[in-house]
């Protein structure tokens, strides 16, 4: 059944065919040399030339899904390329990347702009092709924006962690079937192993700080995995105009490249039984009596996200929340001491990522956020503004900061590139993945 979802049973969501490092047809060498020079083109400022000058490639030269899928990252690259560099941002994609990404976007399911499986997990290769790509030091990426270390490090850790969380798929999947049939033990003894692995994602997460420093990341990638949705203080107010040839001139918006688009940890959410709600609402809420005025509908960003994933790793997701059921059997035996404990350390396994993965936001996000305002305080604005990075415009903020250049203290409006409002989002998130705890033991 994994095959049917594009799975694979050793590297889980990452393909089990590698990712192409060239497309095979002679007839994309273009693509090819834009991505290859992309670091040049963009700190020269002459990607946008080279690809309004770019012929509409046609997707006919596409044969194996591994083609398909390193048209779609190359194309993608250009395109986040294309929209954050230059002196400000571009609200329109001409037709030779539009006209292709949109219909490769469509052949793949995934929406048409740098997601995560973009970046990560369509972009890597193996160094040694002998040993596994659960080890970071067996991992090299295909394309970067800036071609810093810190950048291919970004990637790469989740690309590690997938690989290494690969096996708890098929691992959980036995599990679910032996709840169901009532074998107690072997229910205990997957969880028990998924909760050994979850602690060995946590030591990959940490690993983030050896070479991804959080300046670089905050001031010269993070602009490029901005999206085109609520962006209007990084200078993109309407959005994104696809020049697909249609002659519709229509803004498209689109959430920026985030890990909230990996299948794999919304996967453990759903084995565990882990509900997330939509931001901001409390346990119970929705069932509340009295409320005067009724809150506005609330967003589930987690369950928007796998719009983002492609489309059979979010189909896959949805079937296994069809027959989870965990939780349920960890419920019903409560006398079953093992099996609770083993349960109850998943949760907080997951909950420990979680609390690592906020410290990391803090680190490469919220500080970085806050010294960016401290400068601006101190400095020109001018003088400021062009040293924030190299992606924005001489007029405009980097994406996820309104920028205090009058230092009159006005709120931030700190966000991810995913677009939630990240440290509450996150802490909510962390905060119910312990709430199904099966107390009393
Ligand atoms: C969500 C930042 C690395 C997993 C988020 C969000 C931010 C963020 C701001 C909120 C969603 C948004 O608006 O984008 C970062 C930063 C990282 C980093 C700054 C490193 C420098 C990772 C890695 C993983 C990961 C390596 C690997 C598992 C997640 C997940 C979510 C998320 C699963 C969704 C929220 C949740 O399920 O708790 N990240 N992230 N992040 N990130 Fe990261
Ligand atoms: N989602 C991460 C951020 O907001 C990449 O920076």
């Amino acid at each position: 059944v994994l095959a049917d979802y594009g799975i694979s049973p050793t590297h889980g969501f990452l393909p089990d065919v590698l990712p192409l490092t060239r497309l095979p047809d002679p007839y994309y060498n273009k693509w090819e040399a834009i991505a290859a020079n992309l670091q040049a083109l963009i700190l020269s400022k002459r990607l946008r030339g080279v690809v309004d000058r770019l012929p509409v490639l046609d997707t006919i030269g596409l044969e194996h899904d591994a083609e398909w899928r390193r048209a779609y990252s190359l194309l993608s690259f250009m395109a986040h390329g294309y929209i954050w560099s230059g002196d400000s941002p571009s609200d329109r994609l001409p037709p030779s990347i539009a006209v292709p990404l949109l219909k490769i976007s469509e052949h793949l399911e995934v929406p048409p702009v740098a997601t995560y499986a973009a970046v990560c997990l369509w972009n890597f290769k193996p160094l040694f092709m002998d040993e596994d790509i659960d080890n970071l030091e067996n991992l090299a990426t295909l394309s970067t924006f800036t071609g810093a270390i810190d950048e291919s490090w970004f990637y790469l850790v989740s690309v590690a962690m997938e690989a290494r969380g690969a096996p708890i798929i098929p691992l959980m999947l036995t599990a679910i079937a032996a709840a169901r049939v009532g074998d107690g033990a072997t229910v205990t003894r997957c969880l028990h192993t998924f909760a050994e692995r979850l602690d060995d994602l946590t030591t990959l997460l940490q690993r983030m700080h050896e070479s991804c420093d959080p300046k670089i990341f905050y001031d010269r990638i993070r602009p490029f995995l901005a999206g085109s949705k609520n962006m209007a203080d990084a200078g993109l107010p309407h959005g994104v105009i696809y020049e697909d040839g249609s002659g519709k001139e229509e803004y498209r918006q689109y959430s920026g490249g985030s890990n909230a688009q990996s299948s794999l940890i919304q996967f453990f959410d759903i084995v565990l039984g882990i509900e997330h709600r939509p931001t901001g609402e409390k346990r119970g809420r929705p069932q509340e009596q009295g409320e005067v005025h009724a809150p506005a509908p609330k967003h589930n960003f987690l369950l928007e996200m796998r719009k983002y994933m492609p489309g059979p790793h979010a189909r896959f997701l949805d079937h296994v929340q069809s027959v989870a059921n965990i939780r349920e059997f960890v419920e019903k035996h409560r006398g079953y001491r093992s099996l609770g404990i083993a349960y109850d350390a998943c949760l907080a396994m997951l909950r420990a990522l979680r609390d690592k993965h906020i410290a990391i936001v803090t680190r490469y996000i919220v500080l970085p956020s806050k010294e960016v305002r401290t400068r601006s305080r101190s400095r020109s604005p001018e003088a400021v503004r062009r040293k924030i990075n190299l992606a924005t415009a001489s007029r405009q903020q980097p994406p996820g900061i309104a920028l205090d250049t009058r230092g009159d203290g006005k709120k931030d409006n700190l966000k991810g590139t995913g677009g939630t409002a990240l440290i509450s989002f996150l802490k909510q998130a962390r905060d119910e993945t312990g709430e199904p705890a099966v107390e009393a033991w």
